[in-house]
């Protein structure tokens, strides 16, 4: 049984289907990449599954329970998670007070809400910052600090909006780095990331969404070849840097 199951997920803002008829399944352990141009529904479809909204119709199952329509700290509580495309942590609070937010959710006692937030802040390589407010952080540590606060809240699932967008090449690396990480250490990842540098060579499977429906869904290596794929979202460019990643993983994978 997959971990996350996605059937005919819709979803309407008035006349504007944001999302159609979506259906595609995470694996356990894996990493699943959700690509497609911007406004094709990535963070619509997040919103749906992990509960800020409810789909217009479709249905969403976490672990074998349908969640569909379930307030957001239910969901939460359950194991699935997101970070958000827009990285927005409460500036005037430290590291640690932001990492403790997530660790709450199934503890009210603060030792152990710090013990678990020292933990995922070691995990995301913020101990530098820890005891600093949140606000001075560079955009890359704000980014990780997202994931920090994602994995306080001991995720099974966690779903990554953009979580390498506006990052210098180097924090790029660092962020893939910590992606894998989450992934060995059990994880299962669902990720929107348009920098294809950083989502092809780590992705199990890719699920290609286009005007807010689904149009391919495939290995990276799949992916970067389907014509369809490339004409809506990836280019010829694109198409041919990714080629040339896919190439630079194969090297690696020897
Ligand atoms: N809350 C909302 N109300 C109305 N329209 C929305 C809302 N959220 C998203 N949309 C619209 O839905 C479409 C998909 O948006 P979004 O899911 O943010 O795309 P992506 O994340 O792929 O860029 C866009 O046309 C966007 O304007
Ligand atoms: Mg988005």
């Amino acid at each position: 049984m997959p971990l996350l199951e996605i059937r005919g997920l819709t979803m309407k803002f008035g006349s504007l289907a944001a999302n159609r008829d979506v259906s595609f399944d995470v694996e356990e352990g894996q990493i699943v990449g959700l690509i497609g141009p911007n406004g094709s529904g990535k963070t619509t479809l997040f919103n749906c599954v992990s509960g800020a909204y409810r789909p217009t119709a479709g249905r969403v199952t976490f672990d074998g329970t349908d969640i569909t329509g379930m307030p957001m700290y239910k969901i939460a509580r359950m194991g699935l998670t997101r970070t958000f495309q827009i990285v927005r942590p409460l500036s005037e609070m430290t590291v640690l007070e932001n990492v403790m937010v997530g660790a709450y959710l199934h503890c009210a006692d603060r030792a152990r809400a710090i013990e678990t937030a020292d933990l995922c802040i070691k995990l995301c390589y913020l101990e530098e910052w820890r005891d600093r407010p949140s606000g001075a952080m560079t955009i890359g540590n704000k980014k990780r600090l997202e994931v920090a606060r994602a994995m306080a809240t001991s995720p099974r699932l966690i779903l990554l909006d953009e979580s390498a967008a506006g990052l210098t090449s180097t924090e790029v690396n660092d962020m893939v780095s910590l992606i894998v990480k989450l992934r060995d250490e059990g994880k299962t990842i669902l990720m929107v990331e348009h920098i294809m540098e950083a989502v092809m060579p780590i992705s199990d499977k890719v699920v290609v969404l286009s005007g807010g429906a689904k149009i391919a869904e495939g290995s990276p290596g799949e992916i970067s070849r389907n014509e369809e794929v490339i004409r809506a979202y990836l280019g010829e460019k694109f198409s041919r840097r990714l080629a040339e990643a896919n190439a630079r993983r194969e090297n690696r994978d020897e």
